[in-house]
């Protein structure tokens, strides 16, 4: 049934919003002249045919007018800031060669593809060492969604993310393309990364100097890469595919006027209904996919995009033809598979805040497997955030699937979070239970996306088993492999290398 009610309400518990807390820093309106929003560039593919596309990515430093006066060093793929927007077919076998010309170790992690890990999902056991490269090749079976890229080296994925190295990516599949949806890129489907950073002397970044355990936050909005940015609106329908890409900030958006707008996607998949609303929370690593009507505006008005009360966006309205198109009312078909009766619910915890988060009262070990689970086979997984409210809401996140949200705490799941998703919100206090599978095996992270949370310890493991290969064996890493690298690189004693995850790893008085 077609969901015709307007929501105009946040979903999600006032009392877990993360304003609530005591390091919270508020967004603060940027002062400086606005900017045209910054749109990544399509990354050319260096060659593609009918069945294959080969891509190059290469991690580098450079540096951006982000603001006036002095540039910001920033770390970005194949650019300055951030990354080019990365476009993968369904049915096609992916080739990426990915380049290192950081000084220090990185990995590249496709967030949200089901690809095999834990070398081509991209995660800590995948480095890539400075001035060197690694090539992958996997196949894209999924459908349409917007996805994304970023570094992984634990404990420094904080870091390298707050320094740049982020991307979005397009999954393209035919039903998609088959709707009447906005799909002009850069024209009226635009993604929408949404971060924050705080400017130090000279407009420069200071991971350390902004360190919290429970995420790093700035004051200044940051979108695509842009202070202050304005979009030329030129069409009447506007599809906007917003990614949280904040280390630990989730944002509440909404338009001036309580302009109407409507969800068609979410992380991994359209909706399978639209859903209208008012007010849209977004937290760490999800994806929300919107389409704006702009429908009763004239050529000067000017819409604003908020979070809170702080503007994020302006889209000055431009010309335009009517566009009279309407959303179907059908969007996808979610699968539903049975849960197999022989596996019983699994439960996660995400446990602690500051150095004390842990995933089921333990931190995260690289060369430890948490659990196992069969290829293919389906279980519920309940997902527990034992932070008594008001508490934060942590991001729960797993590499390698497309889960379904089935229930949170009994109750049905929101409107918008039906469909695929590969993150999801759990309230502090509450129970979300996700239906689980992998169409693909190997090894895999889960973990909550408040950055500093992940590098910190609340993540795990689990091995994917084929039943076909059964004793398959995964050459893992250890953290002290990845940081005795990071302290050559950085050409500091073992005793005086810093990465923020380390930090809790080590007032817990535990061994990494
Ligand atoms: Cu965005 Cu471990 O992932
Ligand atoms: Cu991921
Ligand atoms: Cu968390």
């Amino acid at each position: 049934m077609a969901e015709e009610k307007v929501i105009n309400d946040y979903f999600y518990d006032e009392a877990a919003y993360d304003y609530h807390d005591g390091g919270y820093v508020p967004l603060e309106e940027p002062q400086t002249p606005q900017q045209p929003l910054n749109i990544p560039g399509l990354l050319k593919p260096d060659k593609e045919t009918a069945t294959d596309m080969y891509y190059t990515i290469v991690a580098q430093t450079g540096e951006v007018q982000l603001l006036p006066g002095k540039k910001t060093k920033t770390w970005g793929y194949n650019g300055s800031l951030l990354g080019k927007t990365v476009v993968f077919k369904r049915g096609k076998t992916i080739h990426v060669h990915l380049v290192n010309h950081l000084s220090e170790v990185t990995t590249f992690h496709w967030h949200g593809l089901a690809i095999p890990g834990p070398i081509e999902d991209g995660g800590c056991h995948a480095p890539v060492y400075p001035g060197e490269s690694r090539d992958v090749t996997f196949k894209i079976d999924q459908p349409a969604a917007f996805v994304w890229l970023h570094a992984h080296p634990c404990p420094s994925t904080a870091e390298q993310v707050w320094h740049g190295l982020a991307g979005g990516a397009i999954v393209q599949d035919d039903h998609e393309a088959s709707l009447p949806l906005p799909r002009n890129y850069g024209v009226d489907d635009i993604p929408i990364i949404l971060q924050d950073r705080r400017f130090h002397e000279d407009n420069q970044w200071d991971y350390r100097a902004d360190y919290d355990p429970d995420g790093v936050a700035g004051p200044t909005p940051m979108i695509n890469g842009t202070i202050n940015p304005y979009f030329d609106v030129t069409t009447q329908k506007v599809r906007l595919r917003f990614l949280d890409g904040a280390n630990r900030r989730e944002f509440r958006l909404h338009f001036s006027d309580d302009l109407e707008f409507t969800q068609i996607a979410g992380d991994l998949s359209l909706l399978p209904h639209p859903v209208k609303m008012t007010k849209l929370l977004i937290t760490c690593a999800e994806r929300q996919e919107i389409i704006v009507d702009f429908g009763k505006y004239k050529p000067g008005d000017v819409v604003t995009l908020y979070s809170d009360d702080v503007p994020l966006v302006r889209f000055r309205i431009h010309e335009f033809k009517p566009d009279h198109t309407e959303i179907p009312q059908d969007l996808f078909e979610a699968p539903d598979p049975a849960a197999d009766p022989d596996l019983p619910v699994h439960h996660v915890t995400l446990d602690g805040m500051d150095e004390s988060v842990a995933m089921n009262g333990k931190k995260f070990k690289m060369d430890r497997i948490d659990y196992k689970m069969p290829l293919h086979k389906v279980q519920i997984w309940d997902i527990e955030n034992t932070n008594p409210a008001p508490g934060m809401i942590h991001p729960y996140h797993m590499h390698g699937t497309a889960f379904e949200v089935i229930s949170r705490d009994g109750h049905a799941p929101y409107p918008n979070e039906l469909g695929l998703k590969d993150t999801v919100a759990v309230n502090p206090g509450e129970h979300v239970r996700i239906k689980v599978w992998f169409n693909v095996a190997g090894v895999f992270m889960y973990h909550c996306h408040i950055i500093e949370h992940e590098d910190g310890g609340m993540m795990a493991q689990l091995q994917v088993v084929d039943p076909a290969d059964p004793d398959k064996q995964y050459h893992l890493m250890n953290h002290m492999t990845l940081m005795k690298a990071f302290a050559e690189e950085r050409h500091v004693p073992m005793d005086q290398l810093w990465l923020g995850g380390m930090e809790s790893y080590k007032k817990m008085g535990m061994e990494m």
